[in-house]
């Protein structure tokens, strides 16, 4: 089996930031509230940009910093619960713009865990010998599904794009990987869909909820478990214990998530990056996103081991134990 390493990271954000002061202008909320209960301050907001383009910016910096040419790429899955468009997939669009032209491109939707599960699917593919280097891509713009009226979702999500290379190497790499789905707690978390109407006369059958709507409470007791499962099931694959684990890269939902998973775990909370403060949720991407600051602020050391987890939408979550 090859030892499968990721070779460069990326991401993308735009440029629109609103902070809580603006969204309280427009809801009733404040602050304080949404600091104390979430960790979150601001998030960036699509204003001119769409999906692709963050895709696109983030791939583009993951291969610089990776050093291979989009023409050695066989592989692009994107991770997006948002696309742009039902087809082209996202990874088409991505594939077209980077000129990958030898890729196989697809993308799949594990909602906010879909990062974690589109790692795990290049891994499998590389490892097996069935590609060679695949660019991996997490991309999110929540903001078309939240209805800003709604408190309860809104001062939750932001959009952005990371991406990662991942290729051979001899030593270090990806040691295991996690992946679960519970499927029937999928209600907790429902974002759109197109409303089912009766053929010829267009009578509205059925409606779908255009917005983004969520069991926090639900979602909070769920993520608490399934995150530290994801953990512990990760490191036993990967025959460590998580007193070996340098940093954790958890999705950024929530900063009491977090601090629940640091306390059960009786790990430091400086063992856990956190950044949902600037960014807020943003879905597939937010790992990815904290991956790359960790890497570009130099946190990441040649040699560490390094937990990447998340949970989300399905419901779903996994983690990647990774040596860098
Ligand atoms: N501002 C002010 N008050 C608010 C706000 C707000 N933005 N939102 C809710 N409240 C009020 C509620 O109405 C309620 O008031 P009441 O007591 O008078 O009824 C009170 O605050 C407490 O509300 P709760 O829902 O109990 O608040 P909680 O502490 O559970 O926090 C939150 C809510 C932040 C959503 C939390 O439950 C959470 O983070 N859940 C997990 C979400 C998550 O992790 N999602 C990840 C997956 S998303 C994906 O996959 C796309």
């Amino acid at each position: 089996m090859k030892k499968v390493i990721i070779s460069g990271t990326g991401r993308s954000i735009p440029r629109l930031c609103i902070t809580n002061e603006e969204i309280s202008k427009y809801v009733d909320t404040n602050d304080e509230w949404i600091v104390s209960r979430t960790g979150i301050s601001e998030r960036r907001i699509c204003q001119e940009e769409e999906a692709i383009d963050l895709a696109v910016e983030s791939a583009r910096k993951a291969l610089k910093s990776s050093s291979i040419n989009a023409d050695d790429i066989d592989m692009i899955i994107v991770a997006t619960m948002t696309a742009d468009m039902a087809t082209p997939s996202m990874a088409c669009m991505v594939q077209k713009e980077i000129g990958a032209s030898k890729a196989t491109a697809f993308d799949i939707n594990a909602a906010c865990t879909g990062f974690i599960f589109a790692l795990s699917v290049g891994e499998s593919f590389i490892s097996s010998g069935k590609a060679s280097n695949a660019l991996v891509v997490g991309v999110d713009t929540l903001s078309k599904y939240i209805n800003w009226q709604d408190r309860t979702t809104s001062v939750l999500f932001g959009d952005g794009a990371g991406a990662a290379v991942l290729t051979t190497g001899n030593q270090s790499g990806i040691r295991s990987f996690y992946t679960k789905s519970y499927g029937d707690l999928g209600c907790n978390i429902e974002v759109g869909g197109a409303p089912i109407r009766e053929i010829f006369t267009g009578k509205l059958l059925r409606e779908k909820h255009p917005y983004i709507s969520m069991n926090g409470k639900e979602v909070f007791k769920f993520a608490s478990f399934a995150m530290i499962d994801a953990i512990e099931n990760v490191l036993d694959k990967g025959q460590l214990s998580i007193d070996d684990i340098d940093l954790i890269i958890p999705h950024q939902a929530n900063k009491r998530i977090i601090e629940y998973a640091s306390k059960r775990m009786k790990q430091p909370i400086e063992k856990f990056y956190m950044n949902m403060d600037r960014f807020g949720n943003t879905s597939s991407a937010s790992v990815a996103i904290a991956l790359d600051e960790a890497m570009e602020k130099n946190i990441i050391k040649k040699g560490q081991k390094v937990i990447l987890t998340g949970f989300g939408g399905g419901l779903t979550a996994g983690a990647v134990l990774v040596e860098f």
